[in-house]
């Protein structure tokens, strides 16, 4: 759990720093949320809806048939990197946790993918781009990206992308059955929430949920043509094309 102190910048700075700790412990249980499993685990009903719209999203970038050489941020586990890799020439997966990028580079090979994705540990708040890509992937990390910083890092989005180059992001929506009922999402106007792992450690990470519109905006700022959909009950997923 990362200490308070009197200056707001410091804080910001503990928690982005706690968020990476997190995600570095949490590597080999992360994907219990994916797969509803364990504290995730929210019945059959629940879970099926979870399958269903977590598929939805999946054919959505599918469905944007993504080609040519993808930048992925905050990769994680690799979920969204093996769709990637299918239709990709190649891949570059970048994440702050070595710990998250080990199981996704096992979950390639495992795919008979691990040639095409170039894995690589990144900070994305200060990480610059030496060239651009045909497309930008990024899944749950928006809503890991303090108010604060949300253009700052749009615009590393967008300084990513070719001319006429894909963006495609998927994040959660506010919704509590989304987590595991022993770390309830923080009030509407908060962005701080503490998160648990199976041996009772807590930390604290940012989690901001905006509106479709308010990134519709926020990319349109950075040249990107952005258009936010939602499933049912879980998801909000993102195409969109930087502007010629
Ligand atoms: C919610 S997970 C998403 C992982 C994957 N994209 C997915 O959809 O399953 C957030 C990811 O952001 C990474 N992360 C956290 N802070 C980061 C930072 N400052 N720079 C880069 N990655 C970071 C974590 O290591 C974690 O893998």
């Amino acid at each position: 759990m990362s200490e308070r102190t009197e200056n707001p910048a410091d804080d910001q700075a503990n928690i982005l720093a706690g968020q990476r700790d997190y995600y570095r412990a949490r590597a080999p249980e992360y994907d219990e949320w994916i797969l509803r499993r364990g504290r995730y685990d929210h019945g059959p009903e629940m879970n099926a809806r979870w399958f269903e719209e977590t598929e939805q999203v999946r054919d959505a970038l599918i469905g944007l048939d993504i080609r040519g050489d993808v930048l992925e941020l905050a990769a994680g586990t690799g979920h969204w990197t093996e769709t990637l890799a299918r239709t990709a020439a190649s891949v570059l997966a970048l994440d702050a946790s070595p710990e998250t990028l080990a199981v996704a580079r096992e979950r390639l090979g495992r795919a008979g993918l691990a040639e095409k994705v170039r894995f690589e540990i990144a900070d994305l708040f200060e990480w610059v781009p030496d060239r651009t890509y045909d497309a930008v992937v990024f899944g749950f990390w928006l809503s890991h990206v303090p108010d604060d910083r949300l253009q700052h890092f749009l615009a590393t989005v967008a300084a990513s992308l070719r001319p006429g180059g894909k963006v495609f992001w998927v994040d959660s929506l506010r919704q509590d059955s989304a987590t595991a009922p022993d770390q309830p999402l923080p009030a509407e106007e908060e962005e701080v929430m503490t998160r648990r792992l199976n041996d009772g450690r807590t930390f604290q990470v940012i989690k901001r949920f905006r509106s479709g519109a308010t990134y519709e905006a926020a990319f349109a700022r950075q040249g990107i043509d952005l258009t936010v959909s939602e499933t049912p009950a879980y998801f909000q997923y993102a195409t969109g094309v930087r502007r010629e």
